[in-house]
């Protein structure tokens, strides 16, 4: 389990099989889990799989793309057009406003962030890949508009799920006296 958590790695070369409805239960229910400080439950997660509903998305990508820059050139609009097609799923994970008195949003971010690293954990635990990305979109306001959210809502990011099409290699693991220090010394 530990072992698991500091050998996750990233893997963003993606292939089909996603994980299967059963699997992506668990995944969510690991999601779900966040700490959420007055249970306020300040998430939502957009599932796009296969390519009628990737395609979907990237129609999206590219209308929010438009409305901030209408003379997009076509070689960016091909490329917006791609990036849903990076993995057999994406998963838009958001961090909703609930406006509650004792709960800054940022709160719901750090909440919905851990509910993603959940779910990593959760797809590396799995043996599935994923990725975490955010990117302009990520921060796009007509994005959410056309997404069906607030605009106080915060995209967290796109989480790009599916099998490694490569190997995955563990990564060093920081020193942990360079990023901890213990009392005053
Ligand atoms: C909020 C957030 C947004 C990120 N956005 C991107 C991104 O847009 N593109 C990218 O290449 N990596 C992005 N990353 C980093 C990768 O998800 C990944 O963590 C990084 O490549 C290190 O790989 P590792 O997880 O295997 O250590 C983001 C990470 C976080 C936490």
């Amino acid at each position: 389990m530990l072992e698991n958590i500091i050998n996750r790695v990233s893997c963003g070369r993606l292939t089909a099989p996603e994980p299967s409805a059963e699997q992506l239960e668990l995944l969510f229910q690991a999601a779900l889990r966040a700490p959420d400080h007055k249970g306020i439950k300040p998430w939502q997660y957009i599932v796009f799989s296969g390519e009628e509903q990737l395609n979907q998305l990237a129609d999206l990508y590219l209308q929010a793309s438009l409305l901030v820059e209408p003379d997009l050139e076509e070689s960016k609009r091909v490329r917006i057009l791609s990036l849903p097609h990076r993995a057999p799923m994406v998963i838009v994970a958001v961090a909703k406003s609930r406006n509650h008195e004792k709960v800054p949003h940022i709160e719901e971010v750090l909440s919905a962030g851990a509910g993603v690293q959940n779910l990593l954990l959760g797809a590396y635990d799995l043996g599935y890949g994923a990725y975490w990305r955010s990117g302009p979109l990520c921060f796009n306001p007509h994005l959410k508009t056309l997404l069906g959210l607030e605009q106080e809502d915060t995209m967290v990011g796109f989480i790009y799920l599916g099998t490694p099409s490569i190997a995955l290699k563990a990564k060093p693991v920081p020193e942990v006296k360079d990023f901890v220090r213990f009392g005053l010394d």
